[in-house]
């Protein structure tokens, strides 16, 4: 039924698809079972030039990975974002021992191995003939098949029924070019796709799917204290299992809990996904005995997450910490 199609993305593909992509390249099961998790909430260029290469450098096989600490590994994801993801990663190299499991439905059983990631794992490291589903292969199941709004269950049999079976690896990484060169969420370009003279939804694009409404994100406002003793900083270890579990960090109050001998700092804010924090930033001079207090040095040895930096570094420009 699509074997036109599928010619036209071959096609497409050879000449136009990120063909240098360092995992694509690979054949590490391990290589590319990374840049999957990487990917799975992060851009290509984010992971390309900040994270993929020293990671691998840092931890250059599951074994290596496995033996490392999960504070080595979170040091390792500073600033990526999605913490789990990190700690998922470490849980499953402990897991496996010396190597992946080279079947989707083994994949799947493991820590932050959902259908998508088994499916894409399975297909570029093991050559199963699986489909995969992340948000640029969505868009493009909508508009081709032109639905507005479907239940997951429902996209992967569309996911099933585009699938090029025959040609699995090709035609997963080239769905995912299209999404992202081609399918545009904006500005989609139909006359350079090779699915358009079959893409029911190529008259109206932006029709697929029905937009969601975006609800406003709450902000939190915070007041973040530094406790400091001389030039050593008290820094905690995060055990909230909800946000940036086992990330280190400075004590948060809420705005309205402030005292007297505070200093205030300055303001900072980050932006999360489901809120947006804004913080004041105090430092206090103590003695608390019941405090451990750690050099800048050892502070940077640890993972802070991104907001925790920032009040790093408005401390230390505002400050005379250096
Ligand atoms: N996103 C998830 N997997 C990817 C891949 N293999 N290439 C490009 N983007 C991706």
């Amino acid at each position: 039924m699509y074997k036109k199609i599928y010619d036209k993305l071959s096609t497409w593909y050879v000449k136009n698809g990120r063909h240098s992509l360092p995992w694509r390249i690979s054949n590490s099961a391990y290589e590319i079972y990374l840049s999957e998790i990487m990917l799975q909430q992060t851009q290509v260029k984010t992971v390309l030039e900040r994270f993929y290469f020293p990671f691998l450098e840092k931890f250059p096989t599951l074994e290596a990975l496995s033996m490392g600490s999960e504070d080595e590994v979170l040091k390792q994801w500073e600033g990526l974002g999605y913490y789990a993801r990190a700690r998922n990663l470490h849980k499953t190299a402990q897991l496996s021992i010396s190597a992946l499991p080279t079947s989707a439905l083994e994949l799947e059983k493991l820590p932050g191995i959902g259908k998508s990631t088994a499916h894409a794992v399975a297909c570029f490291a093991f050559n199963e003939a699986l489909p995969i589903m992340d948000a640029n292969v969505k868009r493009i199941l909508y508009r081709f098949f032109a639905i507005q709004k479907c239940s997951d269950k429902e996209l992967w049999n569309y996911a099933y029924k585009l699938f090029d079976e025959q040609n699995a690896y090709d035609y997963n990484q080239a769905m995912m070019d299209i999404g992202s060169l081609i399918c545009l969420h904006k500005k989609p370009l139909c006359e350079a796709c090779p699915f358009e003279s079959q893409c029911q939804g190529k008259d109206e694009p932006l029709l697929y799917p029905t937009k969601k409404i975006k609800k406003t994100k709450p902000v939190r406002e915070k007041n973040i204290l530094i406790q400091r003793t001389g030039k050593k900083l008290a820094i905690f270890q995060n055990r909230d299992k909800k946000l940036l579990h086992g990330l280190w960090g400075f004590e948060q109050f809420d705005s309205d809990f402030k005292e007297d001998d505070w200093d205030y700092m300055g303001e900072i804010s980050h932006h999360y996904t489901h809120f947006h924090l804004k913080a004041k930033v105090y430092q206090l001079d103590t003695q608390n005995a019941d405090l451990e207090f750690y050099t800048l040095c050892e502070v940077d040895e640890r993972a802070l997450s991104t907001a925790d930096k920032k009040v790093l570094e408005l401390f230390i420009s505002k400050s005379d910490i250096l």
